[in-house]
C-alpha cells in the first residue's frame, strides 16, 4: 500500500497530493493571482509564492488525506519542463522533505503527467491510445504505449493552443489568464460569425501564430472602423475565435487516429476544460466510433494529483532518482 506524496510547481500553481495505493486521497491547489495584474506569469514572483504556499499546501494535502507525514513512503515530483525558479522551490521541497523522513525520491514529468492524469479515475484508457495533450506551453498529440512508453507524433511549430487562447484574450482587453474568459464569452456568441484561416501545416504539427495575427488585424480594423466592435460582438469574436482552434486541434488528431489505427482518444492539458474542445471531441469520437477519455476539470489544469499518479507507477517500477537531482526547464519526454 504505498503511500506517495506528490509536489507540483512548474508554472503558478502550487500543489500537494496523497495517492495511497493508486488512489488520490488529496489535491490541493493554491493558485496564484498575482499575476493577473501583470497580463502573464512573472517568473520571479510564481517563484516566490511557490516558497509561501508549498508548506501550507502539503499540510493540507496531509490533513485532508488523514494521512501523517510518517505514513508516506516515497516523494514525487515535477522536475521538468517548467520555469526554473518555480521548478526550483518543489524540488528542493521534495529533496528536503525525503532527506529528512529518508524516503526515495522520483521525478515525474509534468507533460507525461497531464498524459497520466487519465490513470487517476475510472474509465482508464487502455494502450496504446492517443492523447491531444494541450496547455498553455505545449500542444503535442502523445502515442501513448504504456505508463512510460510516449511518442510525440505531432506538435506545435510556434505557440501553443493555450498561448494562442492567452494571447486571443490579450488582443481583447481581457485579464490574464483568457483562456477560461474566451470560454465563458465563446458559450454566448455564434460560432459561425467571424470567420478565421486554418494554418496549411503538413504531417500531425500545428501552428498557431498565424491565427493570431490574423486576430490582431482582424480587430485592428473592426475597432477603426466601430470604435464599439469590441464591446457589441465580445461574445462572436470569442465562439468564432474557439471554434477555429478546437478545428484544428481535432481535425489533427483525427488524422493521427487515422494513421495509427487506434480508437482510444484521451484530452489533457489546462485546455482541455475548454467547454467547445470537450464538446467538440465527444462529437467527434460519436462520429469516429472513438472512446473518449476526458479528464475531471480539478485534473485538466496543473495539479500534484496528476505527479503521485505517475509517481505510484514509478514507484512500483523501483525507478528512483537520488539526492543529486536538479530541475530541468526543458525535460525531454
Ligand atoms: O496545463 P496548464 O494548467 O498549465 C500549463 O502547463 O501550461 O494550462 C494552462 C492553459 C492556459 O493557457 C489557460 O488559458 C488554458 O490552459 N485554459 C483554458 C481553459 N482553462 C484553462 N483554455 C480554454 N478554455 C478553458 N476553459
Ligand atoms: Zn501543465
Amino acid at each position: 500500500m504505498p503511500v506517495i506524496l506528490g509536489i507540483e510547481s512548474s508554472c503558478d500553481d502550487t500543489s500537494a497530493a496523497i495517492c495511497v495505493d493508486g488512489v488520490m486521497l488529496s489535491n490541493v491547489i493554491a493558485n496564484q493571482t498575482i499575476h493577473a495584474a501583470y497580463g502573464g506569469v512573472v517568473p520571479e514572483l510564481a517563484s516566490r509564492v511557490h516558497q509561501q504556499n508549498i508548506i501550507p499546501a502539503v499540510q493540507q494535502a496531509l490533513v485532508n488525506a488523514k494521512v501523517s507525514k510518517n505514513d508516506i513512503d516515497a516523494v514525487a515530483f515535477t522536475r521538468g519542463p517548467g520555469l526554473l525558479g518555480s521548478l526550483l522551490v518543489g524540488v528542493s521541497f521534495a529533496k528536503a522533505f525525503a532527506l529528512a523522513q529518508n524516503l526515495p525520491l522520483i521525478e515525474v514529468n509534468h507533460m507525461q503527467a497531464h498524459v497520466l492524469a487519465h490513470f487517476i479515475d475510472e474509465p482508464k484508457p487502455r494502450f496504446p491510445f492517443l492523447c491531444l495533450t494541450v496547455s498553455g506551453g505545449h500542444t503535442q498529440i502523445v502515442l501513448v504505449k504504456s505508463y512510460f512508453d510516449m511518442e510525440i507524433v505531432g506538435q506545435t511549430t510556434d505557440d501553443a493552443a493555450g498561448e494562442a487562447m492567452d494571447k486571443t484574450s490579450k488582443i481583447l482587453g481581457l485579464p490574464y489568464p483568457g483562456g477560461p474568459l474566451i470560454d465563458k464569452h465563446a458559450r454566448l456568441g455564434n460560432p459561425d460569425a467571424f470567420k478565421f484561416p486554418e494554418p496549411n501545416i503538413p504531417d500531425l504539427n500545428f501552428s498557431f501564430s498565424g491565427l493570431k495575427t490574423s486576430i490582431l488585424y482582424f480587430i485592428r480594423d473592426n475597432v477603426a472602423a466601430d470604435p464599439d466592435f469590441l464591446q457589441n460582438r465580445m461574445n462572436d469574436i470569442c465562439a468564432s475565435v474557439e471554434k477555429r482552434i478546437v478545428t484544428i486541434l481535432l481535425n489533427k488528431l483525427k488524422k493521427a487516429a487515422l494513421l495509427y489505427g487506434i480508437k482510444d482518444v484521451a484530452l489533457a492539458g489546462g485546455v482541455s476544460a475548454n467547454t467547445g474542445l470537450r464538446q467538440g471531441l465527444t462529437d467527434m469520437g460519436q462520429q469516429m466510433g472513438w472512446n473518449c477519455f476526458i479528464p475531471a476539470f480539478q485534473y485538466c489544469t496543473d495539479n500534484a494529483a496528476m505527479i503521485a499518479i505517475a509517481g505510484y507507477h514509478k514507484y512500483l517500477n523501483n525507478d528512483f532518482v537520488g539526492q543529486n537531482v536538479a530541475p530541468l526547464a526543458r525535460m525531454p519526454f
